[in-house]
């Protein structure tokens, strides 16, 4: 892959939006195409998305070239990214063209070198450009080097008639993209806006979503020119699916299914929550129960990676120290619903002066965690930003330690109103009442006969632990000197990979012979059964015969 990528298995349940995408190469080539934002929340998979698009651009067709670009914000000269952009272009159409990925697999980045390389290509256009860009260059104007930098797509659509789609990856970064003389260039990134309308060299926009709104709405109408493609969260087969897969290459087996449920609506089917949760998870152990799963969600919301991650976007966009605990006591309330939400009653609400509110204001337009109205503000729709809020607030206005919090947040919070998904989760269990009557162990070798089957128990598995069940029936006869009444209650559970065989009888004495030491000792309950407990209850004894399920044994369905 040129990128690097997902593998085809490995990208999930994004095919609708994969094909809409790559279909707009045929736009292009037809001189119809628009270019898109591509917006969605942080984490949801827009850059995969367009990773994988181009991918297939370049494997999978001729017609159209596919160029990639993410904006690197390190660059502190128009002069030296305008450079990378042309460097990065070139390459991507050299090795686009010869199928040869290694021409852009390489971190050389002198025009002198991209220019041999051309050579060596033939390639007469490419040299043409490399020379007409290092005049500019020698010029001096930074502007008209970037303008010929992010026009070269369609540059090269005219002279060729070959369309290109320009996929651009953190486009809000080029906001701070400036000249040598800041003043003069300020918002050089506006020029992108010739080449975002060109029909053949469609652009395909993501990044920050509050930045890019800001960008393509309010500070200039770019966004009327162009589609909007909103990528919203996977849907919940594939969420699961997600989940299971990366459980299955991490080794990790979690409990029981069910519980992995709360968590998909927890990271509301977001593959940056997901793959992170389980990246941390699979050091907590390789079988992982509610409870774990629990204790790994707490530390990655108070000090793990959704923590860190979410923090340093704060700290990176509120620059004003003084600002942080006002913004934090401002969010706390719109995560609890809190109303008022219009500026000018938060503000009144908490004494923020009108400069203040400013800045408040643009703090929760750059990290997008706000969702504007028209006059009302709401956070997104992401539990685990709110939790991190949560914990934040609890932690650094009031003071709480943290086991206090994880007790109110998880403990007595998520764990019991989500306990429905442990209890109700499926699994086979068979009740069954029996009277104390001579030959009641017929009924009970009948009754687990029938479940077994159902179940598709291997018939030589059922064989032994009918043999266990009789015997263990004959141990547990009632002294013949006694008259008994009451029930013994039997009940048998197919887990994953074993099969339980629970016995209740309503008495303590066992036949003479036999007392409850013996009962442990009994050597046929001992060959067939993998396991055996035994306990007194306080009106008889409980016994469980547990039998391991080998895969092999497991007879087909
Ligand atoms: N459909 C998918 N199947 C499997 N993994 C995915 C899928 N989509 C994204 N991922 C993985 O989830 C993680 C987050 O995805 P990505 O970086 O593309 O999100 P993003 O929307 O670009 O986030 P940001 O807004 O922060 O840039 C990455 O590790 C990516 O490989
Ligand atoms: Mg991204």
């Amino acid at each position: 892959m040129p990128l690097r990528s997902l593998s085809e298995e490995e990208f999930i349940g994004r095919n609708p939006e994969l094909t809409s995408l790559y279909n707009s190469a045929s736009e292009a080539q037809q001189g119809r195409a628009t270019s898109m934002f591509l917006s969605g929340p942080t984490g949801i998979g827009k850059t995969e998305l367009l990773k994988q698009l181009f991918s297939r651009l370049f494997w999978q067709q001729n017609k159209v070239v596919p160029f990639f670009y993410t904006i690197n914000p390190f660059f502190n000269s128009l002069r030296d990214f305008s450079a990378d952009y042309l460097n990065k272009f070139i390459r991507q159409w050299l090795a686009f063209q010869k199928k040869d990925i290694s021409i852009i697999q390489t971190n050389e980045l002198s025009l002198e070198r991209l220019k041999r390389c051309a050579e060596k290509s033939d390639a007469h256009w490419a040299v043409d450009i490399i020379g007409n860009f290092h005049e500019t260059m020698i010029s001096g104007n930074e502007i008209d080097l970037f303008f010929s930098a992010i026009n070269v797509p369609e540059l090269r659509y005219q002279n060729t008639g070959i369309p290109v789609i320009v996929i651009i990856d953190n486009f809000h970064k080029t906001k701070n993209l400036y000249g040598s003389h800041a003043e003069h260039s300020k918002n050089v990134w506006k020029l992108f806006e010739e080449p975002i309308k060109s029909r053949h060299t469609p652009h395909i926009i993501t990044g920050n979503r509050g930045e890019l709104q800001d960008m393509f709405f309010q500070q200039t109408s770019l966004g009327e020119v162009m589609e909007l493609f909103e990528i919203s969260e996977l849907d919940k087969s594939n969420s699961l699916q997600l989940f299971t897969s990366l459980c299955e290459s991490h080794n990790i087996t979690v409990d029981a299914k069910g519980v992995i449920l709360p968590f998909v609506d927890l990271f509301n089917s977001n593959p940056f929550y997901i793959k992170n949760f389980i990246q941390t998870a699979r050091h907590a152990g390789k079988t992982l129960s509610w409870d774990n799963l629990w204790e790994v969600y707490f530390n990655e919301i108070s000090s793990g990676k959704f923590h860190t991650f979410w923090l340093s976007r704060f700290k990176k966009n509120i620059l004003r120290l003084d600002l942080r605990k006002v913004i934090l006591e401002i969010l706390y309330h719109l995560c609890s619903n809190g109303t008022p939400n219009t500026a000018a009653a938060l503000a009144r609400m908490f004494a923020v002066s009108t400069e203040d509110l400013n800045d408040i204001m643009n703090f929760f337009q750059e990290t997008g965690i706000i969702e504007m109205n028209f006059s009302i503000f709401n956070i997104v729709q992401d539990r685990v930003l709110t939790d991190v809020i949560k914990v934040l607030y609890h932690k650094e206005v009031l003071g709480k330690a943290l086991s206090t919090i994880e007790d109110e947040l998880i403990t007595d919070g998520y764990k019991k109103d989500l306990y429905k998904y442990v209890k109700t989760e499926e699994r086979p269990l068979f009740e069954v009442t029996i009277p104390v009557i001579p030959k009641a162990e017929l009924i009970a070798v009948n009754a687990l006969e029938q479940i077994a089957k159902d179940q598709h128990i291997a018939a030589e598995l059922i064989q032994q632990l009918n043999i266990a069940l009789i015997d263990l029936f004959i141990s547990i006869k009632p002294r013949k000197d006694k008259l008994y009444s009451g029930n013994f209650f039997l009940k048998f559970e197919h887990l994953e990979d074993t099969f339980t065989i629970d016995v209740k009888t309503p008495y303590k004495e066992l036949i003479s012979s036999t007392s409850i030491d013996a009962l442990s000792e009994n050597q046929l309950l001992r060959r067939y059964t993998d396991d055996i407990k035994i306990e007194e209850t306080k009106n008889g004894i409980h016994i469980t015969l547990i039998k391991k399920l080998k895969r092999d044994l497991l007879s087909a369905s």
